[in-house]
């Protein structure tokens, strides 16, 4: 508990990369973390294969569309967070992944059409909610947009307008966006976390850790304020 799913029917909106980064920054902290490697190329899984034996850290990557709500929920009595990634094409398993979800992270790049792929999986989450309110009005599954592969040094105009129609549109988004970063390739590159790369090889290691634990800072709090207004009693099916 909590179970944290990463949502988007993109390819490359920066799902995996933003799963990994915030279970590594959470275990980090001494936390255990479980990751649910449900893309069937389990591209954590190989990083976990580096040199440097992930701390706090296990991965479930024996994932289906028919156990995945199962290991998630079995995971979520083993360790304080599960952090679920998925391939983002296959609708089913998405949905099966929802329905166990405390929270829900959207990634997505700042650009419109970019920001149309991030509206599918708002609707996946709401047909969740509408299926669950039959019999508890009240129920919202908490999530936020998390634009990624932003400029750590300018806000881009396509951004700007898309963070705009998302207010417009009462969809959440977090503050923090997690920045092009050379760093937040090579960890995968390098199948380590931030903290051992190397920075004669990688530039700009401590700016990406900033990123990374400010982002992280900022999904606990959104979990921590989202679990204040749950309403009484959990709302699974
Ligand atoms: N913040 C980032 N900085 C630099 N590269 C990134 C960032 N986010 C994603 N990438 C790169 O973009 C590509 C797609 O990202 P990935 O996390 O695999 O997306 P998804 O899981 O949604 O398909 C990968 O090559 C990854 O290294
Ligand atoms: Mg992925």
């Amino acid at each position: 508990m909590p179970s944290i799913v990463f949502v988007s029917p993109k390819g490359g909106a920066g799902k995996t990369t933003s799963a990994l980064i915030l279970a590594t920054q959470i275990a980090k902290q001494g936390i255990g973390v479980t990751i649910i490697d449900a893309d069937p190329n389990h591209p954590i899984k190989l990083w976990a294969q580096g040199d440097v034996p992930p701390k706090n850290l296990a991965i479930v990557s024996d994932v289906t569309e028919a156990n995945i709500a199962d290991q998630i929920a079995e995971a979520a009595g083993k360790t304080p967070f599960v952090v679920v990634d998925l391939e983002g094409t296959a609708a089913t398993i998405v949905a099966y992944a929802i329905s166990e979800a405390d929270f829900v992270i959207i990634p997505t790049q700042g650009s419109q059409l970019d920001a149309e792929q991030a509206s599918k999986a708002l609707r996946l989450i709401r047909a969740h909610e509408r299926g669950i309110q039959k019999h508890k009005p009240a129920y919202r599954l908490p999530y936020s947009v998390l634009f990624t592969r932003t400029s750590p040094a300018i806000t881009s105009r396509d951004t700007k307008h898309v963070r705009n129609s998302f207010k417009n549109a009462d969809v959440t988004c977090f503050q923090t966006e997690l920045n092009e970063r050379a760093a937040f390739k090579a960890m995968f590159s390098f199948r380590q976390p931030l903290e051992t790369l190397d920075p004669k090889e990688v530039s700009n290691i401590p700016q990406a850790i900033k990123n990374a634990e400010e982002y992280t800072r900022e999904v606990i709090a959104a979990i921590r304020s989202a679990k204040a207004v749950e309403p009484a009693g959990k709302a699974k099916q």
